[in-house]
């Protein structure tokens, strides 16, 4: 038997006192499509702060197609074909959108980004990969546009644009659906439809309950830390402890997170 391309067991991260995570168990197939949900607070980012290596877990151990990781280093993860996008966009504002996602083939690598950029620009298949995500993400009409000067809908796609030009195994996707508003909702649903088709796994996190259980073969409900409910996604949705603990609730916070709300894109 092949080792999933990633898997976890008895992972978790306490910041001093706080555990934010706790006796995480998951595995994560190829061209598998996993959303992960749950209140504010619940885990989510720092779950993905665990797999692409920033946090190193302070319980149990991720393994990587078999391989146990024992010194994080982002980077590694990057060799390892785990691609990400952040809660907080973070391109780089001074290059054109074209030269965010060039630089996000292997770039996070290099210092200089002058000197990072120029042997790339003449690598004829690397351009042809740029092109193709920028059309797959729909900036190509915009490529040349100073990356500061983006739509909030514009710069998550920019992300994901970013996340992919590795041609990663997985990618992680952040909270894509944020800030991009009613409008943008239908295309990022096709967007990761079409990064799924391209055999890409994907673990999407999504306050939009609806995007995020609409798009994925398996759920899984974080709250306070750990796993409370992990599942296809009709039985996520009708489960009475996630229905208690978190769907059909409006939290005073900033996001909504109601089904019909979400499933109304
Ligand atoms: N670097 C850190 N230092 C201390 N506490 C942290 C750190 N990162 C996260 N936490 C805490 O861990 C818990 C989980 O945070 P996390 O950001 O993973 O939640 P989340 O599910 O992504 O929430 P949101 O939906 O608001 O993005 C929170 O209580 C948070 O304050
Ligand atoms: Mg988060």
């Amino acid at each position: 038997m092949s080792e999933p391309l990633l898997r976890l067991e008895g992972v978790g991260m306490s910041f001093g006192g706080l555990q934010a995570l706790a006796d995480i168990d998951l595995t994560l197939a190829d061209g598998e499509l996993l959303s992960v949900i749950g209140p504010n607070g619940a885990g989510k980012s720092t779950l993905f702060n665990v797999i692409s290596g920033i946090y190193e877990p302070t319980a149990g151990s991720v393994w990587v197609r078999g391989d146990k990781i024992t010194r994080f280093r982002p980077d590694h993860m990057h060799a390892k074909g785990i691609g990400r996008t952040f809660q907080i966009a973070r391109p780089i504002g001074s290059l054109s959108v074209r030269d965010n996602v060039l630089l996000g083939a292997g770039g996070h690598r290099m210092r200089h980004l002058t000197t990072a950029l120029r042997p790339r620009t003449k690598d004829v298949a690397l351009r042809d990969r740029v092109d193709e995500l920028l059309d797959l993400t729909d900036l190509t009409g915009i490529a040349h546009h100073s990356a500061s000067a983006l739509t909030p809908g514009d710069q998550r796609r920019l992300e994901i644009a970013r996340a992919l030009a590795d041609e990663p195994a997985v990618v992680l996707l952040d909270e894509p659906a944020a800030g991009i508003g009613a409008d943008g909702m239908r295309p990022l649903a096709d967007l990761i439809r079409a990064i799924r088709d391209r055999g890409v796994a994907v673990v999407l996190v999504e306050h939009y309950v609806g995007l995020a259980l609409s798009l994925c073969d398996r759920a899984l409900v974080l709250e306070s830390g750990r796993i409370l409910a992990q599942g296809p996604p009709e039985q996520v949705r009708s489960d009475e402890r996630v229905i208690r603990a978190y769907l059909g609730t409006r939290r005073s916070g900033r996001k909504p997170t109601s089904t019909e709300e979400a499933d109304s894109e």
